[in-house]
């Protein structure tokens, strides 16, 4: 705040230093000094130039202008003292002025040192970039990435994959129906059939996809989750292949120390079956709590495709062979990022989904 208007003595008042015009220079001085140290806005400073060096109402003009009626030797003494005043007074303003175009730059952000303001762009979901890792696996091995309805027929997501109606996966307990002919998905593997409707072998599909079931969610289930498919049909497809190709994804996937095993298992559409895990990729098989101190982890269920399955598409398996597989996108991601509880992937806590920014 700068001060008030009409408190800057004059030589004519006379009323302080007995007018006494070189005592009333040096008053000026002082009072300016004071005035100048709250300065703190270009009005302001332009305010306190006019009230000292203003060519109407500067205090220190009007001692210029009495000067003129001092007697000879006088009038060069308080000439003297005049002239040093207004320049110690125009330098004084001029670092004023100087010091405040410093402060409005640095308001204007020209401080360079400051960090940088953070734009948040927002980042892939961990399901997301665990399911770009599994496609960028098997493209590269030349596989073709196709997808299918999350509302399928009964035939589709059943009957045509060797699931017979007393199967107790139909039961309503697992099965969202809508009605009719019509559910949502259980599983990925309705989009083997109807890729091989349309399609002649040989082929290598994955088919990531949303699923659906009547779960209550818990720590590693939840209604609807990401499934990843995948089939290879052609003549002499074996279970070899199956093993190798299956334990060359868990490698890219966790690493190529990962070690494999298969366990037997069973699906409808599939005979052999097998259930494949993987050493845990967080403590190296050694346990932890990623694994519950087992070492391994589940990856996928997989198995030869049941000739049945080839007969509801109208292939020859006596010609073909063919394997297939499938996994929980969600449960490898929770695996890969160390993800506890996979309730969080789709709770959309911008918190936790920010950890995952790249
Ligand atoms: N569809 C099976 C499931 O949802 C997974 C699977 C796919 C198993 C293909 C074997 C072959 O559990």
């Amino acid at each position: 705040m700068g001060a008030t208007e009409g408190e800057v003595p004059s030589v004519d008042q006379g009323q302080t230093a007995d007018g006494d015009p070189l005592a009333i220079i040096q008053q000026l001085q002082q009072q300016f000094e004071v005035e100048a140290e709250s300065i703190s806005d270009e009005a302001e400073l332009a305010e306190l130039r006019a009230r000292y060096l203003g060519r109407k109402r500067g205090a220190l003009t009007a001692v210029f202008d009495r000067m003129r009626s001092l007697p000879g030797e006088l009038r060069a003494q308080v000439g003297k003292q005049a002239n040093q005043a207004r320049q110690l007074l125009t330098r004084r303003l001029d670092e004023i002025s100087s010091a405040l175009a410093e402060g409005r730059d640095k308001r204007c952000d020209l401080d360079v040192s400051l960090p940088g303001r953070t734009v948040h762009l927002g980042s892939l979901h961990p399901i997301t970039l665990a399911l770009q890792e599994i496609e960028s696996v098997f493209t590269r091995m030349g596989y073709e990435v196709v997808e299918g309805p999350e509302v399928e027929t009964d035939w589709y997501n059943f009957e045509a994959l060797n699931i017979p109606k007393e199967h107790p996966a139909r039961d309503i307990q697992d099965t969202l129906y809508l009605g009719g002919e019509w559910l949502l998905r259980t599983h990925t593997s309705p989009v083997q059939i109807r890729t091989m409707q349309r399609r002649q072998p040989p082929l290598a599909i994955i088919v990531p996809g949303r699923v659906y079931r009547r779960d209550t969610p818990d720590a590693t289930h939840t209604p609807s989750f990401v499934q990843c498919e995948g089939l290879v049909v052609g003549p002499d497809i074996t279970m070899t292949d199956l093993k190798g190709t299956l334990d060359h994804f868990a490698k890219a996937l966790f690493g190529h120390e990962t070690r494999t095993r298969f366990r037997p298992g069973y699906f409808p559409f599939t005979e052999p079956s097998a259930e494949m895990d993987a050493t845990c990729p967080a403590c190296a098989g050694n346990g932890c709590r990623v694994c519950k101190g087992s070492g391994w982890v589940e990856m996928l269920g997989s198995g030869m495709v049941h000739p049945a399955v080839f007969e509801a598409v109208g292939y020859d398996p006596q010609t073909v062979q063919g394997f297939a597989f499938g996994m929980g996108v969600d449960r490898i991601a929770a695996v890969r990022y160390g993800i506890d509880d996979i309730r969080t992937l789709y709770e959309n806590d911008i918190r936790f989904l920010k950890q995952f920014a790249t």
